[in-house]
């Protein structure tokens, strides 16, 4: 499929927020802080930012050249860049997969973040930190309200995929983008503000070589990864929309930067405020449904109202990061299922949510109401996070290093990376090089590590 008619990006502006859109999400708001947390801070933070420039950028740029020479989805983009070899085919085929089983079990936790914005503007997450550790755990075991909150969610994804690239993707993130910045900056505001507020700034900033240690290394790279979004199938599938001219390693860096700045703002938003409320920000993955409420509340415990606004601005946050980043999921399969089943977009777009739907009512139910619901000793729920995240991610970043430097034609990798020689190609040599050897090393490193290998 490299007909002309198909579809693109319609700016700039649009390659930048959509592709910005997919990696600004839970990853940052919710995953960032609680590793940040519980990793120390600012060492944290300062081997995160190594690991994005090291190595998140060249791995960003390896997928932006796969997907823009197929200008197909990302199983048949890794056929033809393959010239129909098997292997290849199956690791393209593997991404959307991964993209696919993500789609499911996100869709779930953006789902919690519609019920916090219902809940916060409800007033209903008052009352001392027990209260609202039991509210978390009343909503898991609830059998229908985490499962409708699914379903709206993917309801609006749904809605903004068939509306096509350009008239979907690009203007829901043009327009949702810079409202997720409005808010951002608005509660940073108001966190920073607050009495004792410096101690989180500092924890942020100042850092405690004590702390530096091998996992903490590990789940910086695994975590720089995840918010970038690679190896998911989605900056293979988006770069295929990209034009001529988009500039891969200027976009690569641009996207990372707006993902790292949301990241540390997002620290920002947290820290300061738990600290002033004399609450520890290590709290794990709980950390934004548990802890956060009663830090918003104890914070702002002198204005009421604020704490609840504060509270309720959050959460909307949370739900539009989380958007931008589920559509560029659903669009991995739909433009798979499009393109490899000759069927329209619309068609492939409701296979994808509905199929998706009832994995991740699956999984919702798997964490509460339905315990039983369990595979190799987890629950389905976790059960997909582990296999994409820390199986199927690591395995498709490492091969997808080695396809690029070791099996692409080289000339097309060097003309996709300098746009047919009209960008510097002083870059290439050092990229070339960081695929070959650092890239694949340092993912190895962490894969082996997580099951104690290394
Ligand atoms: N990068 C997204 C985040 O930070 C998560 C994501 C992963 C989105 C893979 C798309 C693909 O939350």
């Amino acid at each position: 499929m490299t007909d002309s008619s198909r579809a693109n990006f319609g700016s700039r502006l649009g390659v930048i927020l959509a592709t910005a859109g997919s990696a600004v999400g839970l990853g940052n708001v919710w995953r960032f802080p609680y590793m940040a947390g519980e990793n120390g801070g600012a060492v944290f933070i300062i081997t995160y930012l190594v690991c994005v420039f090291l190595l998140g950028i060249p791995c960003i740029v390896s997928e932006f050249i796969i997907g823009r020479h197929a200008q197909a989805n990302t199983a048949r983009a890794y056929a033809n860049a393959s010239g129909g070899n098997r292997f290849w085919t199956a690791v393209g085929a593997m991404g959307v997969i991964t993209g696919f089983l993500i789609t499911s079990y996100y869709a779930v936790i953006s789902g919690w973040c519609l019920q916090y914005i219902y809940a916060s503007a409800a007033g209903q997450l008052t009352g001392d930190a027990p209260a609202v550790k039991a509210y978390f755990g009343d909503f898991m075991s609830d059998p229908v309200m985490p499962l409708f909150w699914t379903v709206v969610f993917f309801a609006i994804t749904h809605f903004i995929i068939t509306r096509g690239v350009q008239g979907g993707i690009e203007r829901a993130s043009k327009l949702l983008m810079p409202l997720l910045f409005i808010l951002l900056l608005v509660i940073v505001g108001a966190s920073c503000m607050l009495p004792g507020a410096v101690e989180g700034v500092k924890f942020m900033l100042l850092p405690d070589a004590s702390k530096l240690s091998s996992s903490l290394f590990l789940s910086a790279l695994g975590q720089s990864f995840y918010s970038l979004s690679i190896a998911m199938g989605c900056l293979c599938t988006y770069a295929s929309y990209f034009n001529r001219e988009t500039n891969l390693v200027k976009s690569a860096v641009q996207i990372s930067l707006i993902d790292t700045f949301v990241a540390i703002l997002a620290g920002l938003m947290i820290f300061p405020a738990a600290f002033s409320a004399g609450i520890q920000p290590d709290a794990g993955p709980s950390l934004i449904f548990i802890t956060l409420p009663t830090v918003f509340q104890q914070a702002f415990a002198a204005m009421p109202f604020v704490g609840t606004i504060v509270g309720f601005m959050f959460y909307c946050l949370l739900a539009l990061a989380a958007l931008t980043s589920l559509i560029s999921l659903h669009e991995v399969s739909t433009a798979f299922f499009h393109e490899e089943l000759h069927i329209s977009r619309s068609r492939a777009a409701i296979i994808v949510t509905v199929g998706c739907c009832c994995i991740g009512c699956l999984c919702s139910l798997s964490l509460g109401s339905w315990e039983g619901l369990q595979l190799f000793g987890m629950p389905l729920f976790d059960l997909l996070d582990f296999v994409t995240g820390q199986i199927f991610l690591p395995i498709g970043g490492f091969l997808t290093c080695m396809f690029i430097a070791w099996r692409m034609d080289r000339q097309i990798v060097r003309d996709q990376f300098t746009n047919w020689g009209t960008v510097s190609k002083s870059l290439y040599t050092t990229y070339l090089y960081l695929m070959k050897y650092i890239c694949p090393l340092a993912i190895l490193v962490i894969f082996l590590h997580q099951f104690g290998v290394l």
